[in-house]
């Protein structure tokens, strides 16, 4: 009986220091402007400010999950709280503010480069104001703004805000 009631304490000690240790999202920073938007300035804000490895993986895709070109043929796809906390979205249009990261891996499951989409209010309205950025896994900014690659590409996906992976309205899993 000793036993059991020890066995107990101690996994209800060790339950209440993995939640004590687990980090949580940093919410409430305020939402870029134009004026301050850059490749690095976001970079700051997901792996600095926050750390987007605190953010939610988009529901329904969690973890590890294949890719298609041009990006890994594996990744790892999360979004900050302001974006997920608003899904499924009716009218299929982000909230400003919203934060895209996914993590592009190798075949062996390695990080190669990080792609990430932020909604920016007046950064380029002809394209629902995503702002786009590809970073190595150092953080040094590989490409930034509306390169037409990433916007011609998403642009397959203009009815869903230019989110490819999931219908927006989709409701939650
Ligand atoms: C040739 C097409 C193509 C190009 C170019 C492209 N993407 Fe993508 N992107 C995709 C596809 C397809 C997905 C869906 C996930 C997957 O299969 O990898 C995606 C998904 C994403 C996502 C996750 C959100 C979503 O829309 O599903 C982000 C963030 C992203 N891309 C950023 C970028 C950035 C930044 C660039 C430019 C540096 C870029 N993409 C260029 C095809 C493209």
């Amino acid at each position: 009986m000793k036993r059991i009631v020890i066995l107990c304490c101690t996994a209800l000690l060790l339950m209440v220091l993995f939640n004590a240790c687990k980090k949580k999202e940093v919410t409430g920073l305020p939402v870029f402007t134009l004026d301050e938007i850059s490749g690095e300035r976001l970079w700051n804000r997901i792996a600095v400010e926050t750390d987007y490895k605190t953010y939610r993986y988009w529901p329904g895709h969690e973890g590890v999950q294949p890719g298609q070109s041009p990006h890994g043929i594996f990744h790892r796809v999360f979004a900050n709280s302001m974006l997920v906390d608003s899904l499924p979205i009716q009218d299929r249009k982000a909230p400003y503010g919203a934060i895209i990261v996914k993590e592009n891996l190798s075949i062996d499951k390695e990080l190669n480069q990080i792609t990430v989409m932020a909604k920016v209010e007046g950064f380029d309205p002809e394209h629902n104001d995503w702002f786009y950025a590809a970073f190595d896994k150092g953080g040094n900014v590989l490409a930034e703004g509306a390169p037409d690659g990433c916007v011609n590409c998403h642009t397959g996906m203009r009815d869903n805000d230019y989110i490819i992976i999931q219908a927006l309205d989709k409701p939650l899993p």
